[in-house]
């Protein structure tokens, strides 16, 4: 039996933010946010509606990216005091995850002191400022550890939205860079999503559409064409990468880009762009890795490739797929290349001391993360050591 978990009500498009109307009456509002939204007043978005609606509220202005332990602390000790009745998440994945964290840890200490019919969970409203994580539509969180360097992918059904809002509005106001690594993280969704051995109908669906637009919408965004239409497209993008990887699962190059994130603090997405075209060449057999043959997946990998709409020359054999596959890593290459994220590990500013001294570390905490162990070929240490050597040396996987 499979299923498909598609459950947040999805508001979408110009003036979206007006569904704010329809929340559960008579209930005590926390949002939670970052500093930055509440300094730009893009937080006044969602404050301007609820005084509007008459509503009262308060704010968590203490997101921080990539949140930490302490943060989601501070979090659920305004949480505990101030008992709201609604929690609306507003910012990029780290403010979604941390408000799931948040709600997590608030449950669990609940439930060990309470019976559970005392135990009320809060309405949750995701509203995503970035077209990246698809966190608005899934169970997981990341919290990282930042005594053990470590990230920590946590999934419950209770840290699922009830609600999430995809403004276009406010991806107007993103920098380039935030552009750039959230909408590559999309990307990587999609794909990881696609070739994961969970992958559904309906998935693939999903993870399709997602990389098409990503191909189709990011480059334009990035280069400052801010209209509705492309602002919204990439938004659901998105959120169907969300959907997609939810529902089947993630792979290696999260598995690598989570430790190299939480090692050597490098954005999310960013971390993810550098490691996705090495992992398509390892998992498919294709390049450098050519030698370790895996039909299945070159096949998987192609077919992807041929449906975002590359140009690949040969037929559908052996060397046709291999030819698709690899132009789908020089797609990923070029992207990386307009967007200024280095090809390699030393180019982003890793220092060799730091990967020999933390290689075998760094090995074991790949391997640990749950998003490694869904990767649709099996790896040891010895592969992901070889590939942590290639990462950092770069000059292409091909
Ligand atoms: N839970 C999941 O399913 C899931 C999936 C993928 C990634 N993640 C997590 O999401 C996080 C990355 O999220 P992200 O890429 O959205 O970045 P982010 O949430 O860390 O935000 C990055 C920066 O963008 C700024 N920002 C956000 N929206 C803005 C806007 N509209 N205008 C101007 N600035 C804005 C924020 O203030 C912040 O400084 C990571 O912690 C990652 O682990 C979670
Ligand atoms: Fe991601």
């Amino acid at each position: 039996m499979t299923q498909l978990d598609a459950c947040p009500k999805l508001y979408f498009g110009r003036h979206s933010l007006d569904a704010l109307a329809g929340l559960p009456e008579d209930g005590r509002i926390m949002v939670l946010c970052d500093p930055f939204m509440v300094e730009s007043g893009i937080v006044s978005k969602i404050t301007s509606r609820l005084e509007r609606y008459g509503r009262s509220y308060v704010i968590f202005s203490g997101v921080t990216p990539d949140p930490s332990i302490n943060t989601v602390t501070d979090a659920m000790q305004m949480l505990l005091r101030e008992k709201p009745d609604i929690l609306i998440a507003l910012g990029g994945g780290s403010a979604i995850d941390t408000t799931k964290a948040c709600l997590y840890f608030c449950l669990k200490y609940k439930q060990a002191l309470m019976e559970s019919r005392y135990v009320h969970r809060p309405y949750f409203v995701a509203v995503p400022t970035t077209a990246g994580s698809g966190s608005e539509v899934t169970s997981y969180t990341v919290v990282t550890d930042t005594e053990k360097d470590v990230k920590i992918p946590i999934s419950d059904r209770a840290m699922t939205p009830d609600v999430a809002i995809l403004d276009p509005e406010f991806l107007k106001t993103l920098p380039k860079d935030l552009i750039a690594f959230p909408g590559m993280d999309v990307f990587t969704h999609a794909i990881e999503s696609y070739v994961s051995k969970s992958a559904t109908a309906f998935t693939e669906l999903y993870a399709l559409h997602a990389g098409q637009t990503v191909l189709r919408c990011l480059p334009r965004l990035y280069n400052g064409e801010t209209d509705d239409a492309t602002c919204q497209d990439m938004m659901i993008a998105a959120t169907m990468a969300g959907l997609a990887f939810h529902n089947s699962s993630l792979g290696l190059v999260h598995g690598i880009a989570h430790t190299l994130g939480a090692e050597f603090h490098l954005p999310h997405g960013y971390a993810n762009s550098i490691v996705l075209p090495w992992v398509i060449a390892f998992n498919a057999g294709v390049g450098r890795y050519r030698s370790l043959k895996r039909p299945e997946l070159l096949i998987r990998y192609a077919t992807y490739a041929r449906s975002m709409g590359l140009r690949t020359t040969g037929s559908r054999n052996e060397a046709g797929d291999e030819d698709a596959a690899c132009e789908l890593i020089r797609t990923i290459q070029q992207l990386n290349k307009t967007f200024g994220i280095p090809d390699s590990l030393a180019q982003a500013g890793v220092s060799l001391e730091a990967i020999q001294a933390k290689r075998t570390e760094m090995s074991a905490k790949i391997l640990n993360d749950i998003t490694t162990k869904s990767n649709p070929v099996a790896v040891g240490s010895a592969e992901v050591g070889q590939l942590l050597t290639d990462l950092y040396t770069g000059g292409g996987p091909l």
